[in-house]
């Protein structure tokens, strides 16, 4: 008996202590507190934008531990949770999906701890149910608030609000795809901590802001698709830890500030689709990190063989057709042996086009049509069946190919055979006839020569109709 006591009294106190240690792991993982405030604010702020339905205490009784939201995220601080995420739209199958009638509730700015707050897709009937932005309360958020993101939503109307501009700890601030308007303002300016500012696909109107080149830590800046006016502020040459500048699709006008240049990590520019005039701009040459440089669709005018193409050696893209360009096409161009696309279609150039074009390793796509170049295009066979209608040369009615130098079953697509070739061959009888010794044949080798080049134009014209239906019904091309 006096054995067994010790037993017991040992399986006692391990009992004890498992059950202390399972007790405290579910204290832990599970009953950390959340503020009954914080929980509220939650449940309120969650419910004006998904519909009154739903019930936060019934489906979610505890958010942040052990009934999870999907796209609420919580943090741990002095020993509360605190929502630091927050996330609505149509990602995932349980996710925070958005009422027909959703609206801000001001109890979304009581979760003072909040990172990152994001709506896709929720405000989408811009006729019936208009939704902007709230003017007031952001400023509380300063402290916390490091990425800010509306996206695909067309019933977001109205302007930005100026109180973005107190969020000073903002890393990302993305407004793509909403109906938003007005002017930017220049308190955007202030956020000097964006990483990335994304306005792209609103209908913004008004210059851009001097202080926007004050956004130093700027990696991605994009402004496309939207109504800005204006030049280019100077003060842009102060970003220089920008990746990608795209403000495609405006109506901006002006030159290309030469300051553009200073910005050596850029590998994107798209300011296609402007109103930019007064040539290229010299310094482009000195973005040695550019990968892709897409000005097309500008009155820009001015002539290619003013910058150093060579400088770009990373250059994959370049696009600049229908820029008003005017002279030759240099042959640095084809020092750019990373090139994949390039196009300069649509132009007023002239000149022969240098055959080293052709050898660029990985070109998949080259366009040179629409301008006014001259002369004999001399590339290969093996050329002309790599890149089939991705190489345009039509419309340059001085342009032309030599016969007998390829097979007709690779002719470049709208360009015609070289008169001179006719001609060469012509003249080059005519002397033989005329030095007498072919007297008796006299015309004939002329008609017999019209007939067969007839005859070769005919079945080039045949070869490039089948060519069109080849590629027109080929899905790889
Ligand atoms: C949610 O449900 C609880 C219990 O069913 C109820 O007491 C509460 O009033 C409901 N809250 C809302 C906002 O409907
Ligand atoms: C290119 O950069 C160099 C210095 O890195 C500078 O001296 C030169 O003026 C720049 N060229 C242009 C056209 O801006
Ligand atoms: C060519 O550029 C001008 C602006 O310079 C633009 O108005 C026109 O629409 C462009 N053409 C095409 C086919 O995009
Ligand atoms: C051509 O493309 C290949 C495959 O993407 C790449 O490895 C190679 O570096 C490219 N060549 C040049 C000159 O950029
Ligand atoms: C094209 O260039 C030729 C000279 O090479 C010139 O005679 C002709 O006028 C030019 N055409 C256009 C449309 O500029």
């Amino acid at each position: 008996m006096k054995k067994i006591k010790p037993l017991r009294f040992s399986i006692l106190v391990l009992c004890v202590f498992y059950l202390s240690v399972w007790c405290n792991g579910e204290d832990e993982s599970v009953a950390a507190p959340m503020k009954r405030t914080e929980v509220e604010a939650l449940y309120s702020a969650i419910q004006a934008f998904v519909g009154k339905w739903w019930n936060g205490s019934d489906l979610y009784p505890d958010p942040c531990g052990w009934t999870p939201i999907q796209g609420v995220s919580c943090d741990l601080f002095d020993g509360f949770w605190y929502v630091t995420e927050l996330r609505f739209g149509p990602l995932h199958d349980n996710s925070l999906s958005c009422a027909y009638n959703a609206e801000f509730s001001p109890h979304l700015f009581a979760l003072r701890r909040l990172k990152a707050l994001s709506f896709f897709s929720c405000f989408v009937s811009p006729r019936r149910y208009p939704v902007s932005i709230p003017t007031q309360n952001w400023e509380v958020l300063a402290a916390s608030l490091e990425s800010l993101e509306f996206r695909s939503n067309l019933g977001l109307t109205g302007r930005i609000p100026s109180t973005f501009g107190e969020l000073k700890n903002l890393r990302s601030l993305v407004l793509i795809e909403n109906g938003l308007t007005g002017e930017l303002q220049a308190n955007l300016g202030n956020l000097i901590n964006l990483r990335r500012l994304n306005l792209a696909g609103n209908s913004f109107t008004g210059r851009i802001p001097d202080n926007f080149g004050g956004l130093n830590s700027l990696l991605i800046l994009d402004m496309s698709r939207n109504s800005l006016s204006g030049s280019l502020p100077l003060s842009f040459g102060g970003l220089n830890s920008l990746l990608k500048l795209d403000l495609s699709y405006n109506k901006l006008e002006g030159k290309i500030p030469e300051e553009l240049g200073n910005l050596k990590k850029l590998t994107l520019v798209d300011l296609s689709n402007n109103k930019f005039s007064g040539g290229l701009t010299k310094s482009l040459q000195n973005l040695s990190s550019l990968e892709e440089l897409v000005l097309s669709n500008n009155p820009t005018g001015g002539d290619l063989t003013s910058l150093e193409w060579q400088n770009l050696r990373g250059l994959a893209a370049l696009d600049l057709s229908n820029m008003s360009l005017i002279g030759g096409i240099p042959e640095s161009i084809a020092g750019l042996k990373g090139l994949r696309f390039l196009g300069l279609n649509d132009n007023k150039l002239t000149g022969d086009i240098p055959p080293k074009l052709a050898s660029l390793p990985n070109v998949s796509a080259l366009y040179l049509h629409g301008n006014n170049l001259t002369g004999e295009i001399k590339f290969s066979e093996w050329f002309y069946g790599k890149l089939g209608r991705r190489f345009g040369a039509w419309d340059n009615p001085n342009l032309c190919y030599p016969i007998g130098l390829m097979p007709t079953s690779y002719a470049p697509f709208g360009v015609k055979l070289c008169q001179q070739e006719i001609m060469k061959y012509e003249t080059h009888l005519g002397s033989k006839v005329k030095n007498g010794n072919w007297d008796h044949i006299d015309s004939k080798p002329m008609v017999s020569l019209g007939f067969s080049v007839c005859g070769v134009s005919g079945l080039v014209y045949l070869v490039e109709l089948l060519m069109v239906l080849v590629f027109s019904f080929s899905p790889y091309i």
